[in-house]
C-alpha cells in the first residue's frame, strides 16, 4: 500500500504510463483530501451504505483510515446482489471534484467488485443506526467496523505514537521491559503467576519454568531503575498486569501503562512537572491530529468534556498534600461510605470529592503515609517513617490517573525497610543500585486506557481497548 507521499509522487506520474500500470491505489483519507482530481484511482473498504436511485447508485465506503467515508457514484448497472451494507469492495474509478458541500471529492465507479460479501441479516452491525457502546461490546470480533470504536482506534494509535515522541523529543531511551518478571513491584499482591501447562497439572513446589516462581508484570518501575543507573532519562509502554476485580469501570487485568524515570531528581515538583508536560503534549497532539474522530467523542459521548479539557489545558494543575487533602475530606459536608482518617487511603468517593473541592481540575495529592506505600517510596523524615515522597494524580470522572515517588536511594535507609518487609533476599539485587553510584531519581505511571478514558469522557475503561474481556469465556 502506497502511503500518503508515495500514492501522491504515484498519482503526479502516471501521466505517462502505460494503462496497466496507471492506477493508483489510494486510502479513503487520500481520496479525500486530494486537492485535483486524478484518472484511474483504485479504492478498497468496506460498504458504510447502498442507495440506490433510478439514475444513479450512490456507495459510501470507509477503510478504517479516517472517520469520514468516500462518497463512491457509479451508474445503477453496476448494483449487483451482493453489494450490501459491510461487504468488501474495490472500486475502480475516477476521482472527481464533488458539487456536495460536505465533501470534497468523490471516486465516480467505473467498475466495482464485491470481494467479500456480507450476510446483512446475521450482521449485527446495522446501516445507518449509532449503536450504544454497550451493544458493540457484546461483538468484541466486529466492534472495530463501528464509528465509535474506529474512531477510538485511531485516537489510540495517534496517543501511543505522541507519548512515545514526547519522550523521544526529551531525550528519553526507550526501554523494553521485561513481561515475565520475578518481582512484585507494588507490593500488593495483584499478581498473575505463570506456569508452565506441565506444572499446573504438576504439584506446586515442583520445578518452576524459571526455577523460581515468575508472574506477569505489575510495573516495569524496577527494571527502569536499573537502566536509570547508566541512562539519566528512561522510559517504557507496554502491557501490564494486575489480579484485581476487572468489573469495574475503571480497573481492567491486562492494561498499558507508560512509566518514566529520572536520575539527578531530587524534588517531586520535577516529577510532576513532566506528568503535566506529558498529559498537556500528548492531548493536545491528539487533539489536533484526530480532530474528528476526538469530536465524535466530544458530541455524542461526553458533550461538556470537550470545554473543561481545553481549559485544563490551559492552567496549572493544582497540588495539595495528603494531609491537606484529609483535612478537606473531613470538613466535607457529604457522608462517605469509608469515614476519612489519616492513615487511611484514599477510596474512589475521596478522589472524587477532593478533585470536585477543586473544581473539577487534575489535582496532584503528595506525601502520603509511609505505611500506606511501596517499599521504594523515599521517606521524607519528618517524623519515624512518617510519610514518604509519593505523588498521585487525580482527575475528574476517573480518579487515579498517574502514580508516581521519589526512589528510595539511601541504601540504609531501603535495607531497613526491605529488612522488615522480609524482601532482603528476593532484592539484593535492588540494593546493588544503592552501592554503586546511586543518585537521587524518582518516575511514575500513567494508565494509558485511564489516559484515554478520560480525555474523551468514555464511562467503561472496557470501551476504550481493542479487545473487551466481559467475561472469562470470552479471551478473543
Ligand atoms: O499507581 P500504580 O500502581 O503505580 C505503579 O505501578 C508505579 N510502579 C509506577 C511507577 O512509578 N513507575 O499504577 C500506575 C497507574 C495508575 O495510576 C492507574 O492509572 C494505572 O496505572 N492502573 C490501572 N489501569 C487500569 N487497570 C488497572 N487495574 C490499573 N492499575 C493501575
Ligand atoms: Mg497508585
Amino acid at each position: 500500500m502506497l502511503g500518503p507521499r508515495r500514492g501522491w509522487q504515484a498519482l503526479r506520474r502516471c501521466v505517462s504510463l502505460p494503462r496497466a500500470q496507471r492506477e493508483v491505489r489510494l486510502r479513503v483519507r487520500e481520496a479525500l483530501g486530494a486537492r485535483e482530481p486524478a484518472g484511474e484511482v483504485k479504492v478498497q473498504g468496506w460498504v458504510r451504505s447502498v442507495r440506490s436511485q433510478k439514475e444513479v447508485l450512490f456507495l459510501h465506503i470507509n477503510d478504517g483510515s479516517s472517520l469520514e467515508n468516500l462518497q463512491v457514484v457509479a451508474d445503477p448497472s453496476l448494483e449487483n446482489r451482493d453489494l450490501t451494507f459491510g461487504s468488501a469492495v474495490e472500486v475502480q474509478g475516477k476521482l472527481v471534484k464533488s458539487p456536495h458541500r460536505m465533501q470534497n471529492m468523490e471516486l465516480k465507479a467505473e467498475t466495482i467488485r464485491v470481494v467479500g460479501p456480507c450476510d446483512t441479516l446475521a450482521f449485527p452491525l446495522k446501516t445507518k443506526e449509532r449503536h450504544p457502546l454497550e451493544y458493540v461490546r457484546q461483538f468484541p470480533h466486529l466492534r472495530c467496523r463501528n464509528n465509535t470504536l474506529g474512531s477510538l482506534l485511531r485516537i489510540r494509535s495517534e496517543a501511543t505514537a505522541a507519548i512515545h515522541s514526547f519522550f523521544q523529543d526529551n531525550g528519553y531511551v526507550h526501554i523494553h521491559t521485561p513481561i515475565i518478571t520475578s518481582n512484585d513491584c507494588e507490593g500488593a499482591g495483584e499478581l498473575f503467576q505463570i506456569e508452565t501447562s506441565n506444572e499446573a497439572r504438576e504439584p506446586a513446589e515442583k520445578t518452576h519454568f524459571f526455577d523460581v516462581p515468575a508472574f506477569l508484570t505489575v510495573s516495569g518501575q524496577l527494571h527502569l531503575e536499573v537502566m536509570a543507573g547508566a541512562f539519566t532519562h528512561v522510559f517504557t509502554f507496554g502491557p501490564t498486569f494486575r489480579a484485581e476485580n476487572s468489573q469495574s469501570r475503571r480497573h481492567l487485568a491486562e492494561f498499558y501503562m507508560v512509566e518514566a524515570e529520572l536520575s539527578f531528581t531530587e524534588s517531586l515538583e520535577d516529577i510532576m512537572q513532566v506528568m503535566e508536560d506529558l498529559f498537556k503534549t500528548v492531548t493536545s497532539t491528539v487533539f489536533s491530529k484526530c480532530p474528528r474522530d476526538v469530536e465524535l467523542f466530544h458530541k455524542y459521548i461526553a458533550p461538556a468534556q470537550k470545554d473543561r479539557l481545553e481549559k485544563t489545558l490551559k492552567n496549572k494543575f493544582v497540588i495539595i498534600s495528603y494531609n491537606e487533602a484529609v483535612e478537606i475530606l473531613k470538613q466535607a459536608s457529604q457522608t462517605f461510605t469509608f469515614k476519612p482518617e489519616w492513615g487511611c487511603d484514599l477510596q474512589t468517593e475521596h478522589e472524587k470529592y477532593l478533585v470536585k473541592h477543586c473544581g473539577e481540575v487534575p489535582v496532584f495529592v503528595i506525601n502520603y503515609p509511609y505505611d500506606l506505600k511501596p517499599f521504594y517510596m523515599r521517606d521524607n523524615e519528618d517524623g519515624p517513617q512518617h510519610t514518604v515522597a509519593a505523588v498521585d494524580l487525580l482527575v475528574p470522572g476517573i480518579g487515579e490517573l498517574c502514580g508516581g515517588s521519589l526512589r528510595e536511594e539511601r541504601l540504609p535507609f531501603l535495607r531497613s525497610r526491605l529488612q522488615r518487609l522480609g524482601l532482603t533476599d528476593a532484592y539484593q539485587w535492588y540494593l546493588d543500585l544503592r552501592k554503586f553510584g546511586s543518585v537521587p531519581h524518582g518516575g511514575f505511571g500513567m494508565g494509558f486506557e485511564r489516559y484515554l478514558q478520560y480525555i474523551l469522557g468514555v464511562e467503561n475503561i472496557k470501551d476504550v481497548i481493542p479487545f473487551p474481556r466481559f467475561s472469562h469465556s470470552c479471551l478473543l
